[in-house]
């Protein structure tokens, strides 16, 4: 079967970013994923320190890396990345 290529979603597990709203995100991504039975179709992991903490939380969508994005702005970009074709 061809498909496009798979979707990532990085979300950095540092320390910093952790603490700073990734911890909280973490179960959001997972539940959005699970809600909308997305498990199948996406590569999500979770990454070290990106060396960008003063611009974290810090997340990347396959290659887009985005910052300080905080918790209850989460399901807005998870949204945005599966309504995109890329
Ligand atoms: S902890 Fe996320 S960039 Fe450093």
């Amino acid at each position: 079967m061809s498909r496009e290529k798979q979707k990532e979603i990085v979300i950095c597990m540092g320390s910093s970013c952790f603490s700073r709203g990734n911890k909280v995100a973490l179960g959001i991504i997972r539940n959005y994923l699970k809600e909308n039975s997305l498990e199948v179709d996406i590569t999500f992991r979770g990454a070290h320190c990106l060396g960008i903490c003063e611009q974290g939380p810090v997340l990347i969508l396959n290659d887009k890396t985005h910052k300080k994005v905080m918790p209850d702005e989460i399901t807005g970009v998870l949204d945005e990345f599966f309504s995109s074709d890329k």
